[in-house]
């Protein structure tokens, strides 16, 4: 993985970017937000850094198991609880994995949202008596994953008795503590673990990702390694090859120094669409805080380029965008020398479909520099278990480092804590009265802005 950032671009270009030199002067400033985070994570308090050398053979026997029996594999969980396994299965499965005439290993679905219509269509096209559910709640308690579980289990429970259902249920939950955890306890469930030290969005590399990457065959230990080599080039102390703190401090430089509050992260290549949304959760998840943090955006290129780039160009000075480049993709298609004696058409021949992506890359992003607007390109040599293992460390080293920069606390998020208890006082949650009262209070107060159609 390789990061570019600064002259490259710049050169010969005036625009208030934040230049290598300035980067280089803020290193001392990331160099203690790197001591207070590997000094957390001696303390134990913060874990995900420790993942990559976890020994993930149960995790990998139980999933190859479940593969083998399962025709369909139904992953039940919101927010960190299942967009790292969906950024797994879109980068390395594919979306149309599930219409695959040779499709190897069961079938994979998402209940995050409680989209009745959502949730109904992805029951009603898999076999219940099949399907391995696989609940995934760290805190065993967020209404919207508790819900598709409950309706999921009488889905089971009715095809194939209770016992059996038990058999086809796998919780990824708290070691100790939560509903789930209880239930395991209690009726023989089985259980993996998300450390307690590692919360919901940093958890990828725990159980939480590396179980539904077994079911789905991928190499385990290849998304390790990946990250274990990722975290060793975010430890050197040198802000020119350190990704995560070329990452961390540009942000926090265009953020705090030129009022740049808006990260666009822009994949070429779709399949990484989905890293895109457990980036924007990341980030702003974890640094949205005290009045302070980046708006993450997610944009596809080209597709945005017709939708987005105008605005990203000409609008307001408010942007930073990370383009994501992939050197060699798995297929590429070659465009066909057809129509010789027409211009617009001629040039394209012989060259491949990723070629022209890359060229677009290339040029959205000279446009945008020549309006003075900073990017930086993230170029992956490939897609594979090793690289996305890389991604996700260098992206969680950076978000964790950016806290530091900020001075907030990147690893709570009392902001989601607040919406879920308001939830389960409006659906009437033992304990939660006054929560619910409160909400509802609200809700009538701010008559005056809404609109009915
Ligand atoms: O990153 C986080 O902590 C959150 O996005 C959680 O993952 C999300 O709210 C789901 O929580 P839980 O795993 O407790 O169901």
């Amino acid at each position: 993985m390789k990061i570019e950032y600064g002259m490259a671009l710049w050169e010969g270009i005036p625009c208030l970017q934040v230049s290598q030199k300035r980067l280089e002067e803020f290193t001392p400033k990331l160099w203690k937000a790197q001591e207070w985070l590997e000094d957390l994570c001696n303390k134990g308090e913060v874990g995900f850094m420790d993942l990559p050398f976890q020994d993930p053979a149960y995790i990998v026997e139980l999933g190859e198991k479940v593969r083998d029996r399962s025709q369909h594999f139904v992953l039940i969980g919101i927010g960190g609880s299942s967009l790292g396994a969906e950024t797994l299965f879109h980068a390395l499965k594919g979306p149309r994995h599930n219409d695959h005439p040779h499709r190897d290993g069961p079938t994979f679905h998402v209940l995050d949202n409680v989209d009745p219509v959502k949730t109904a269509e992805i029951l009603s096209s898999i076999d219940p008596g099949k399907t391995c559910f696989c609940v995934v709640s760290k805190s065993g308690s967020t209404a919207e994953s508790m819900a598709n579980f409950l309706v999921s289990l009488e889905l089971v429970e009715k095809t194939v008795g209770r016992d059996k259902a038990r058999e086809q249920i796998i919780f990824i939950t708290d070691p100790e503590k939560g509903s789930l955890r209880e239930l395991a306890r209690e009726e023989g469930y089985r259980a993996l673990e998300v450390p307690p030290n590692v919360g919901g969005r940093f958890s990828v590399l725990s159980a939480v990702g590396l179980f539904p990457a077994a079911v789905l065959g991928l190499d385990v230990k290849a998304l390790l390694a990946g990250a274990a080599r990722a975290l060793e080039a975010c430890k050197t102390r040198d802000p020119e090859t350190n990704p995560a703190w070329v990452i961390a401090g540009l942000h926090y430089l265009h953020n705090t120094l030129e009022g740049r509050s808006i990260s666009v992260m822009m994949a070429y290549h779709e399949r990484l669409a989905t890293f895109t949304d457990w980036y924007r959760q990341l980030w702003a998840e974890s640094l949205g805080k005290e009045g302070k943090g980046q708006t993450p955006v997610k944009a596809v290129g080209t597709v945005d380029q017709h939708s987005q780039i105008q605005l990203y160009n000409d609008g307001p000075k408010d942007k930073i965008i990370t383009f994501l480049q992939v050197e060699r993709f798995a297929r590429d298609v070659r465009i066909p020398p057809l129509y010789q004696d027409r211009p617009a058409l001629s040039y394209l021949g012989g060259h491949t479909l990723g070629e022209l992506l890359n060229s677009e890359l290339v040029g959205t992003a000279s446009a945008l520099a020549k309006k003075g607007v900073p990017s930086l390109v993230v170029t992956l040599p490939r897609v594979d278990e090793e690289v996305m293992g890389k991604l996700f460390m260098v992206y969680e080293m950076a978000t964790a480092l950016s806290g530091y920069l900020y001075g907030i606390n990147p690893f709570d998020q009392p902001g989601v804590e607040e919406g879920k208890r308001l939830t389960y006082g409006l659906m009437g949650r033992e304990g939660f009265q006054e929560k619910g009262r409160e909400a509802r209070e609200i809700w009538e107060k701010r008559r005056g802005a809404r609109v009915s159609l």
